[in-house]
C-alpha cells in the first residue's frame, strides 16, 4: 500500500474510532467481570486493582472508599460516614449503618440562641457541627465481616494516592479555593498551602492524610479506641467541639434490615432509616406502579405529573414519620404497604396540581393518623447537596452500593490537626429547632430532633434492583433529597422506559420534596413542557435556586447493570460531573 493510502486508510481508522468513542456517552461501559462506578476515576480504578488481586466485590467497595477520602476529599471521607448496601451472589443481602451520631454532651437546641431562632451556620461550620465520624467503622466492619483481602491490601491504593498525590484537574483545583476552608488553619494549609492555592495540573501529596491511614490499616481500632481517638478528640475539643474520646470509643457501625418493595416485577432493595430514601422511593414507586407511565409518555407532563404528585405524598410522610430507629418506632411497613400507595394515588387529581399544604393522608392505618395527629410534620432540614455514590459487582455477582458523605461541600470545613482529613457537619441533618412553629408556620417534628448518641436522618439511597433471583442494578447518587427522585428517576427510565443504563443516568431529572412547594427540573426540559406543567398549577424552578446562585443541573449517579441475558457489567458514570466507569 503506498504511503498516502495508508495515511488515509490511518485517518479514516483515527475518524471512525473518535465517533465510536464520541458516542459513547449513551452507551454504558462494557465488561465481562467487574465493575467499580465513582466521582473519580482514581477510585474506580483503586477498586478494580484489588478485585484483579482476588479481592471480591467488599474488598473492591472498601478500598475504593478510603481511595475516594484520599482524591475526592470534599465528599469522600473517613471523618464522616455512609451506608452500604450488599446482595451477594449467593441472594443474601445485608445493610451497614455507619452513620454519624451526636455526641453525648448534644442537646435538642445547641442551634438555637437565647430567643429561640437557629444561629445561621452554626450547624454547617466549624467544630460544633461534627458528629461521630462512622466511615472508618463502617469499613473495618464490612472488610472484616465480608471482604476476602486484608485491611492491608484494601488500603494500599489509598495510602499510594495520598503519599504519591495525584494531578488536579481544574473542577478540583478551582474547589479546593472555598472560602470556608480558609477560615480553619489547618484546613488552609492543608488544601489551600497557605493560600499559595493548588493550580490545575498540580500534584497534590497528602503525607499526613497517609499516616493516618497507614495507622488505621495497621491497627484500625486505634481510631475509635486507641491514640489516634485520643488525638482526634482533642483536635476537635480544641476547637471548641463536643465530641470527646469516650464518644469515639462508643461507636458503633450497626447492620440493619433493608427495606424491601416490589416495582412492576422487579424487587427493590434500599435503605432504611436512620435513612429516608429507602421508605420514600419504595412509596413513590409503589403509588406510580398504578399508573401507565410508559403509555404517558416519558418525560411528557402527564408522566412528569404524576411522578411529582408521587414523590409530594412520600416526601410529606418523610417529613412526618422519619428518623433514627434506635430512639422511635419507625412506621416503614406502613408507609410501604400498597394499600397505603392505593389510596393516596386516589387523590391525586390527574390534570391538576395538589397544593402540598392541602395534602390529607387517607386513613388506611390508625398507627400513622395517631402518631401524625401528636407530632405535625418537619420542615427537611437544609439541603446539602455534596455526598458522594458509589457502585461495585464483582466476578462472582456480589453488588455493593455504598452512598457516604461530610455532609457540605468539604464537611464542617475542619481538617483534624496533623490528622490530615476533615471532618463532616453531620449535626445540620437534625432538625435544629423541634417543637415550635418555623417560618412558615409548620410546626417540627420530633423524630428527627438532636439527641445525645442518635443518628440524623438521611436521604442517602443505595439501592439493589434484582429480577429473576437476579441483581440487574446497582444504583445511588449523591445530592440530599434529590438522592430519592433521581435513583427513581433512573429506575423508572430502565423499567418503565427501556433506556440502558446511562441513558437513566444521562435523562434529565426532576424533583419535587412536598416543601418547598416548588418543583425544580433540570435545564434540559423543553418549554413545551415546562409550560404544560406550569398550566396544572406547578411552580417550576429551572435548576437549584440557592442564594449564591442557580445550579442547573444536580447529582451524580453512579450506577451498574447487569444484562440479564450476557451477565455483562455496564457501567453508567454521570456526565454531570467527571464520575467514571472503569471495569475489566
Ligand atoms: N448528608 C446528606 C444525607 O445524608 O442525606
Amino acid at each position: 500500500m503506498g504511503s498516502l493510502r495508508r495515511s488515509i486508510l490511518l485517518l479514516l481508522i483515527a475518524v471512525l474510532a473518535m465517533v465510536a468513542s464520541s458516542s459513547a456517552s449513551t452507551d454504558p461501559v462494557h465488561a465481562q467481570h467487574g465493575m467499580v462506578t465513582s466521582w473519580h476515576e482514581l477510585a474506580s480504578k483503586a477498586g478494580v486493582e484489588i478485585m484483579q488481586a482476588g479481592g471480591n466485590a467488599v474488598d473492591a467497595a472498601v478500598a475504593t472508599g478510603f481511595a475516594l477520602a484520599v482524591v475526592h476529599p470534599s465528599a469522600g471521607n473517613i471523618g464522616g460516614g455512609g451506608f452500604m448496601l450488599l446482595r451477594m451472589a449467593d441472594g443474601t443481602t445485608h445493610f451497614l449503618d455507619y452513620r454519624e451520631k451526636a455526641p453525648a454532651a448534644a442537646t435538642r437546641d445547641m442551634y438555637l440562641d437565647a430567643q429561640g431562632k437557629v444561629i445561621e451556620g452554626a450547624s454547617l461550620y466549624g467544630y460544633k457541627a461534627i458528629a461521630v465520624p462512622g466511615s472508618v467503622a463502617g469499613m473495618v466492619y464490612a472488610e472484616r465481616k465480608w471482604g476476602k483481602l486484608s485491611l492491608k491490601q484494601v488500603m494500599a491504593p489509598a495510602i499510594r494516592l495520598a503519599r504519591e498525590g495525584y494531578e488536579l484537574s481544574w473542577a478540583e483545583a478551582r474547589d479546593m479555593h472555598d472560602r470556608h476552608l480558609a477560615e480553619y488553619a489547618e484546613s488552609r494549609r492543608v488544601f489551600q498551602r497557605n493560600g499559595d492555592y493548588y493550580k490545575p495540573g498540580d500534584i497534590f501529596r497528602q503525607p499526613d492524610l497517609a499516616r493516618t491511614l497507614e495507622r488505621i490499616a495497621e491497627n484500625p481500632d486505634d481510631f475509635y479506641h486507641g491514640s489516634l481517638a485520643k488525638e482526634l478528640a482533642a483536635a476537635i475539643q480544641k476547637g471548641g467541639g463536643l465530641i470527646t474520646a469516650d464518644d469515639l470509643a462508643h461507636y458503633e457501625a450497626k447492620e440493619r434490615e433493608p427495606v424491601r418493595g416490589t416495582y412492576r416485577g422487579y424487587e427493590v432493595i434500599s435503605s432504611p432509616p436512620p435513612s429516608s430514601g429507602g421508605a420514600v422511593l419504595i412509596e413513590s414507586l409503589n403509588i406510580l406502579e398504578g399508573f401507565d407511565l410508559a403509555k404517558m409518555g416519558e418525560r411528557s407532563a402527564e408522566s412528569m405529573h404524576f411522578i411529582l404528585e408521587a414523590f409530594r405524598r412520600a416526601f410529606f410522610d418523610r417529613a412526618e414519620f422519619l428518623g433514627d430507629p434506635d430512639f422511635a418506632k419507625i412506621p416503614v411497613a406502613q408507609l410501604i404497604d400498597k394499600k397505603y400507595a392505593a389510596a393516596w394515588r386516589e387523590t391525586i387529581d390527574p390534570i391538576h396540581a395538589t397544593p402540598s399544604k392541602d395534602l390529607k393522608r387517607p386513613a388506611v392505618f390508625s398507627q400513622l393518623e395517631q402518631y401524625a395527629a401528636a407530632n405535625p410534620p418537619a420542615m427537611a432540614p437544609r439541603d446539602s447537596t455534596h455526598t458522594t455514590h458509589y457502585s461495585v459487582v464483582d466476578a462472582e455477582g456480589n453488588a455493593v452500593a455504598v452512598t457516604t458523605t461530610l455532609n457540605g461541600w468539604f464537611g464542617s470545613r475542619v481538617t483534624a490537626d496533623g490528622l490530615g482529613f476533615l471532618l463532616n457537619d453531620e449535626m445540620d441533618d437534625f432538625s435544629a429547632k423541634a417543637g415550635a412553629p418555623n417560618g412558615d408556620n409548620l410546626i417540627q417534628g420530633t423524630a428527627n430532633a438532636i439527641g445525645p448518641g442518635k443518628r440524623p436522618l438521611s436521604s442517602m439511597t443505595p439501592t439493589i434492583v434484582v429480577h429473576d433471583g437476579k441483581t440487574v442494578m446497582v444504583l445511588g447518587s449523591p445530592g440530599s433529597s434529590k438522592i430519592i427522585t433521581t435513583v427513581a428517576n433512573v429506575l423508572m427510565g430502565v423499567v418503565d422506559y427501556g433506556m440502558n443504563i446511562q441513558e437513566a443516568v444521562n435523562a434529565p431529572r426532576f424533583h419535587n420534596q412536598w416543601m418547598p412547594d416548588v418543583v425544580n427540573v433540570e435545564q434540559w426540559f423543553s418549554p413545551d413542557t415546562t409550560n404544560a406543567l406550569q398550566r396544572m398549577g406547578y411552580t417550576l424552578e429551572v435548576g437549584l435556586h440557592y442564594p449564591s446562585g442557580v445550579e442547573p443541573y444536580w447529582s451524580d449517579a453512579e450506577c451498574i447493570a447487569i444484562d440479564e441475558k450476557t451477565g455483562e457489567r455496564l457501567g453508567a458514570a454521570d456526565f454531570r460531573h467527571d464520575g467514571k466507569a472503569v471495569g475489566y
